[in-house]
């Protein structure tokens, strides 16, 4: 079941001239949306996302629609603002909504919300750009742009029927107990489940995104710290056989990946400014040392756009 689904998204990305209105399996939006109650009591087992409606309506399915095209195509739609050759769902699967793949189906019930990597209370947009420049390592795109609010859209969309500050199935990315990977071993283990479609270099190979190397998510990206890379390769990878490797195996696999040369993500000296960095993050910070930190190569953006002020009062300002 999860072989076939894992070949069918591979086909469907490896057609070049396969559009969002064919993707399979998409109904009407009223069809499957909402959900999610025991009477008056939240119930994340009984909530399913809604599905994007591909025959567009009116302005605000229009909006929606064009948040998903920005997600799936984010390279092609928006190349000034992508550093290197991955889309948000080369990571969010399944047009954001894969449980166990930081799903994007309900995070907007849970912004603003504080984190402490930014030591501040901070709105989806700010998450967002996070992503873009460190994910994609790319630049910030202004939230007030049309593109921004697009995708905000979308993520309000399929996240609907979810109460305010509720939490979702299968939300993130399961936590893993703490292993130390070894890089040797993963590089056989790359070779063997992932080259063929990652690249014997992890370059990436058409369509098929980079996993280190000038073209794949900076260093400041959480994918780039070893428990987190685990986590997704662990329930995620190989994307035509998910679950088949083991804890051990995904840890090393992550080690060899996460100790690779990859972009720079310009202020990350300043992320946790109070302290409590996780154990695995690859740069320093306020009272961490770096956790085998990779080589790190230059931006291919502007440097200046790759850093995500926190909101500033407007009684401070100059
Ligand atoms: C390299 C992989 C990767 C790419 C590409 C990526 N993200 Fe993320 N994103 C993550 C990871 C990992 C997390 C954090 C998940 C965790 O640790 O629970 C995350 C978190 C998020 C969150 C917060 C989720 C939550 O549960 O609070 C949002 C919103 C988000 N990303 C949106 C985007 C958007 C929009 C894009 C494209 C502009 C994007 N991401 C591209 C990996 C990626
Ligand atoms: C059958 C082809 C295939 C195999 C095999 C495969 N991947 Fe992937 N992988 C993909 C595709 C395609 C994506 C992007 C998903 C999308 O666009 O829907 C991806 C995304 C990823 C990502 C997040 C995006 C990025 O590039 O950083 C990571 C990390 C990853 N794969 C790691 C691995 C690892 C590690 C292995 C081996 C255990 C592996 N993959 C095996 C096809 C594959």
């Amino acid at each position: 079941m999860h072989s076939l689904r894992g070949l069918a998204a591979l086909a469907a990305i490896l057609a070049a001239a396969c559009t969002l209105q064919e993707a399979p399996g998409r109904t009407d939006t009223t069809a499957t949306a909402a959900g999610g109650r025991t009477g008056n009591r939240w119930n994340p087992d009984l909530w399913k996302p809604a599905t994007v409606d591909s025959s567009v309506d009116d302005p605000y399915e229009a909006s929606v629609y064009r948040g998903l095209a920005l997600i799936t195509q984010t390279r092609d739609s928006l190349p000034k603002y992508v550093g290197g050759n991955l889309n948000c769902t080369s990571c969010h699967l399944d047009e954001g909504r894969r449980g166990n793949a930081a799903p994007l189906s309900g995070v907007f019930a849970r912004y603003p919300q504080y984190m402490s990597r930014s030591g501040a209370v901070v709105p989806i947009e700010d998450r967002i750009n996070y992503c873009f420049t460190r994910s994609l390592a790319g630049s910030k795109l202004p939230p007030d742009s049309r593109e921004m609010q697009d995708i905000v859209a979308y993520l309000a969309f399929i996240s609907k029927g979810v109460p305010n500050g509720e939490h979702v199935r299968d939300e993130g990315m399961p936590k893993m107990l703490s292993l130390l990977g070894d890089s040797a071993r993963g590089k056989e283990l790359f070779v063997e489940n992932c080259a063929r479609c990652h690249g014997p270099n992890g370059a990436g190979m058409g369509p098929i995104p980079a996993l280190w190397g000038p073209q794949s998510f900076s260093i400041g990206a959480s994918m780039a710290r070893q428990e987190r890379a685990a986590s997704f390769i662990r329930h995620n990878m190989p994307l035509d056989r998910p679950g088949t490797l083991s804890d051990r195996q995904a840890y090393d696999i992550a080690a060899y990946i996460t100790s690779m040369p990859r972009p720079d993500s310009p202020g990350k000296e300043s992320d946790w400014p109070n302290g409590g960095a996780p154990a695995d993050v690859p740069y320093d910070t306020k009272g961490h040392k770096a956790f085998r930190p990779p080589k790190v190569l230059p931006r291919t953006t502007n440097p200046a756009a790759a850093i995500v002020a926190v909101p500033a009062s407007v009684l401070t300002r100059k």
